[in-house]
């Protein structure tokens, strides 16, 4: 069995023909039989640009996406399209290098098939990374931002049809309606800005405002977005964080400021700046991470 299938035998959601459980849990089984090895504690995935800490994992097993039965592909520049589990500085992890987003045309059900596929394979936490405009008054580009919370402006959620309460990993997760308070763990943030201060930075803080994208937003809709209390705005993760609370997964959310949103800067807006500053910021980004995840590893062993 795999080590995330916590509820056997409960009535499963026909979402659409084939169950969309049975299909990750078939994915998660094919993973699982080509990894072998030590059970992955911890789950990252990797936004735009930021694939040097795919590189920082030690014996490495990359399988990619196209082999992977039932696992969307990526259609944009600068996501790799991989799977790749081994350890960062000890630590068995399993990485995503490169996500789908709603504007390639995917379901919402389809953008967190991969995240699932991570907590089935029994992951206890997971590490969401983006590429973010920054919205608040002195974030800076480059700079590294914790997400303290979101704000879901995507217009879907990936839950949405029937209960499928086989996805917990843990007691008291699967539930229909569940909570959402912290869904950026607070412990997981206090050890993200210790490994962080011991590499010599600071990580910001603040909300993270999710539009389905394609289009950068304008002006009018970044001060809309200030009004609400947003920081960082972007077009991914929201929908995983989701999944991956639904799970019972424990969830750290780290943004890469990558350009000033859209009236605030000096220059348009483009996805060439977009992976230019991500490729900047990749070693220090690809250090924490090597920093961090033994940690939470560790941090997940003893206290669950
Ligand atoms: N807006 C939306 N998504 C983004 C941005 C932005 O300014 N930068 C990187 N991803």
């Amino acid at each position: 069995m795999l080590p995330g299938a916590m509820v056997e035998g409960a009535q499963g959601a026909e979402l659409t023909g084939m169950n969309e459980y049975d299909r990750v849990r078939e994915a998660a089984e094919f993973l699982q039989a080509r990894l072998g090895g030590a059970a992955p504690r911890v789950g990252i995935v990797l936004g735009s640009g930021l694939n040097a800490a795919a590189r920082a994992v030690e014996n490495a097993v990359v399988v990619p996406y196209r082999e992977i039965p039932h696992f969307p592909q990526s259609t944009v520049e600068g996501h790799a399209g991989q799977f790749v589990a081994g350890l960062l500085d000890g630590a068995p992890v399993v990485l995503l290098q490169g996500r789908v987003h709603l504007y390639e045309g995917y379901a919402p059900h389809e953008v967190v098939f991969p995240v699932r596929v991570q907590g089935l394979l029994g992951v206890r936490a997971v590490v969401l990374t983006n590429a973010a405009g920054g919205i608040a008054e002195g974030l800076r580009v480059g700079q590294l931002a914790l997400l303290t919370d979101h704000i879901n402006l995507m217009g879907s959620n990936p839950l949405t049809g029937l209960n499928e309460p086989r996805f917990a990993t843990r007691p008291g997760a699967g539930l229909r309606f569940f909570d959402m308070t912290e869904t950026y763990s607070k412990r997981l943030r206090t050890l993200a800005q210790a490994a962080a201060r011991e590499e010599g930075f600071a990580l910001e803080e603040g909300v993270y405002l999710a539009t389905p994208g394609p289009s950068f937003e304008t002006p009018a809709e970044i001060r809309a977005f200030r009004a609400l209390g947003a920081s960082l705005v972007g077009m991914s993760t929201v929908p995983e964080a989701i999944a991956a609370r639904h799970m019972g997964l424990e969830v750290l959310g780290i943004s890469c400021v990558t350009n000033l949103a859209a009236g605030l800067g000096t220059t348009p807006l483009s996805h060439e700046e977009v992976q230019e500053t991500g490729r900047r910021v990749e070693a220090r980004f690809a250090s924490l991470l090597k920093r961090l995840a033994p940690r939470i590893a560790a941090l997940l062993d003893a206290q669950p």
